[in-house]
């Protein structure tokens, strides 16, 4: 029987978990569920006799790869890869897959939320400002960056995007002022808004550079991936600049630091919360459970990453 193993050290909502248990189900697959584990062993030993694996941030690493010699898919409920070796999954011949935009509206609704936090002094009762008119410049017009470009515009921000792999005519259809470098989008808007994949070339590119070029009242939003900043960078802004603030979906590396010096100019959720809805939870968690069947039954393979 086809085995499909849910493995997630950051829970589903219960209802997502319900409904991929479901399309499992139905489509007469054993369904099984790892959840909260706390070492990487007890995955190496639950995906031993899995062919599907339904994963989120967790480590999908060579010896978990190599250790489920059943496995055909691993579909990344989510939108970002960077936790799964894909070049261990295609020497073993396992298709990878992501669920692009299933829970892109919860990202989106999130760097919204941390940027009036902020803009209100976090809450502290005193005068604080408004989104209202600012300039916001969206880093990569991928699928949360437009979700993020259409709330904005709702809270009157100017919004402005940079990205290279989407035509200028695309971006300035949604509304929406296409900027042609990273640079000038920096230079440009007080808040800037962080939505690039975690890969070699993105990895620490948020430097000092950028950072320091950015209008008076900066305000830095990452809901991406912590590795993409330069973290040497961003202290040194820190440091530099008393009006630069840092708003992040999982602390960076360098929080006690930025803590026990910047107080008031920084907010790091406790855990990447980004996708943390119920609703970003069963859409990401169906359409995993339905890529995985489409490509089981049919060898669909449309959202192959490999
Ligand atoms: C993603 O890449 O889809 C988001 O960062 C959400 O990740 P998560 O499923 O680990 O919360």
């Amino acid at each position: 029987m086809t085995k499909v193993l849910v493995a997630t050290v950051k829970p589903f909502a219960p209802a997502a978990v319900e409904q991929i248990e479901n399309i499992c189900k139905n489509a007469g697959y054993e369904f099984a569920l790892l959840e909260k584990y706390g070492d990487q062993s007890e995955l190496i030993s639950a995906v031993k006799d899995t062919d599907a694996l339904i994963v989120r941030s967790d480590k999908i690493d060579k010896s978990v790869i190599n250790a489920a010699d059943k496995l055909k898919i691993v579909v990344r409920a989510g939108a970002g890869y960077d936790n799964v070796d894909l070049q261990a999954a295609t020497a073993k011949d396992v298709v990878v897959m992501n669920t692009p935009g299933q829970n892109s509206n919860a990202v989106a609704e999130l760097a919204l939320g941390m940027m009036v936090f902020q803009a209100r002094n976090q809450f502290d009762g005193k005068a604080g400002t408004e989104l209202r008119g600012k300039k916001l410049g969206i880093h990569a017009f991928g699928n949360v960056g437009r979700y993020v470009a259409n709330i904005a515009r709702g809270f009157g921000m100017i919004v402005y995007a940079f990205d290279p792999f989407i035509a200028k005519d695309d971006i300035e259809n949604e509304g929406v002022k296409a900027i042609d470098s990273i640079e000038e989008l920096y230079e440009q808007c007080q808040y800037i808004s962080l939505h690039i994949p975690a890969n070699e070339k993105t990895k620490k590119s948020i430097n000092y550079n950028l950072l320091q070029s950015m209008p008076e009242n900066a305000v830095l939003v990452n809901t991406a991936r912590k590795e993409v900043i330069d973290e040497d960078g961003l202290l040194e802004t820190f440091e530099k600049r008393s009006d630069f603030q840092y708003l992040s979906d999982i602390a960076p590396d360098c929080a006690e630091e930025i803590g026990s010096k910047f107080e008031g100019r920084y907010f790091f959720t406790p855990k990447k919360m980004g996708a943390q809805t119920a609703e970003a939870n069963i859409n990401a968690g169906i359409a995993a459970a339905n890529q995985i069947r489409d490509f089981l039954e049919e060898g669909n393979t449309q959202f192959k990453v490999n």
